[in-house]
């Protein structure tokens, strides 16, 4: 049942630190590193891998394109992110030594499926991050890593997504731990962040009536744009993804870093245009990046909902709307950024009359290629 909220969604939305919480439950040991004996692929195995590729569709594909960035970090392992649905059809090059990582909520999505039936039969082993018992996915796999994001009912994915990137944070430290790299004091502080990020998100969650606000007072217009960088790229997609399912509006993501090679083509006055801002800490030139990007698009007219670090100031005097996000380390914060992106959307298909649960033409899982 909805417990006293309108609708799935809103409660799903809610149960997000509980589900981030679950999802690391018993796999942080009291020293600070990672246990994940159920993956049943020994560290030797993970040791002679030289790939990671990782399979997956819509929300899921977004907590892939992340994946990359920690497991390329932490693991030095190259890695490539694919739509399920195109890797299968491109004669995909894959051995004995790819790890391909298939990551599903609901277990049955055909497109995800296919995908890791042929890597498998192309010899390379399969590991699935899922949110179903018993589903198809894992069944097919050669090791699962369960997501504990509880039953998915709303149509629009949300709590299943933080607990995918949860999932892959996991898997990309776990990788990195067994096979000792360059990182490990940073590995080691990660992982004690990791633990307490579900206050965060409760934090976040805890000053979203801005951001609903903000998202009614958008109803009337046709389009909103997401800008990002690094892991806010992804994020960037994520926020358009669920504007369009759910608003039914035109929505787009871009790196931020492509403005100037056509979407700044786009931009016209008063355009609303989501800016996802990476720590000014940490990777710094990400930063100030992205602060000269929001200043040509306001230059141009846009007006900037930004979505910030606390105590970042550089980013106010080009804010429109401010939007604040506690400090994590830089790799880590999709986990609270999408938060108010999710919010947004529900918001605004909501003020626009729209069913929130059961958006038109979409179905919760989808078991036809
Ligand atoms: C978006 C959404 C879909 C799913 C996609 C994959 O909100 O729900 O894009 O993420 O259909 O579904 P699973 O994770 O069940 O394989």
């Amino acid at each position: 049942e909805k417990g006293g909220y309108d609708y799935f969604m809103l409660k799903e939305i809610a149960e997000q630190p509980k589900a981030v919480a679950d999802t690391l439950l018993g796999r942080i040991d009291g020293a600070g590193s990672l246990t994940l004996d159920e993956v049943r692929i020994s560290a030797s195995e993970l040791r002679e891998v030289d790939k990671v590729v990782i399979v997956a569709c819509g929300t899921a594909f977004h907590a892939g394109l992340i994946a990359k960035y920690a497991i390329e970090h932490w693991t030095r392992i190259p890695c490539e992110v694919e739509l399920a649905s195109e890797f299968r059809y491109r004669d995909p090059i894959l051995d004995q030594q790819t790890l391909v990582i298939a990551i599903s909520q609901s277990g049955e999505t055909m497109d995800t499926l296919m995908a890791l039936r042929h890597a498998r039969e192309q010899g390379a082993r399969v590991l699935a991050i899922c949110n179903t018992n018993g589903s198809t996915i894992p069944r097919e796999s050669d090791a699962v890593l369960y997501t504990h994001a509880g039953p998915e009912v709303a149509v629009a994915s949300t709590k299943a997504f933080l607990t995918q990137l949860v999932a892959c944070y996991l898997v990309a430290l776990y990788l990195g731990q067994v096979r000792g790299t360059k990182w490990g004091d940073e590995i080691h502080a990660v992982i004690r962040d990791l633990a307490h990020i579900g206050g965060d998100v409760e934090r976040v969650l805890e000053t979203m009536e801005p951001v609903r606000q903000l998202a009614r007072s958008l109803a009337h217009k046709n389009t909103v744009l997401f800008l990002g960088r690094h892991v806010g790229y992804p994020v960037a997609l994520e926020g358009a993804l669920k504007l369009k399912e759910l608003a039914y509006m035109h929505a787009e993501g871009f790196a931020a870093g492509e403005l100037k090679h056509g979407p700044i083509a786009l931009i016209e006055d008063d355009l609303p245009v989501v800016v996802v801002v990476p720590s000014p800490r940490g990777r710094s030139v990400l930063h100030d990046k992205i602060v000269s990007n929001m200043q040509e698009i306001r230059a141009r007219g846009a007006r900037t909902i930004v979505i910030a670090e606390e105590g970042d100031e550089a980013v106010v005097p080009y804010a429109d709307h401010l939007i604040r996000i506690p400090a994590t380390p830089t790799l880590l914060q999709p986990l609270v950024a999408t938060v108010p992106l999710q919010v947004f959307a529900c918001e605004l298909a909501t003020a626009r009359g729209n069913e929130v649960d059961q958006p038109r033409n979409l179905a919760k899982s989808v078991t036809v290629e």
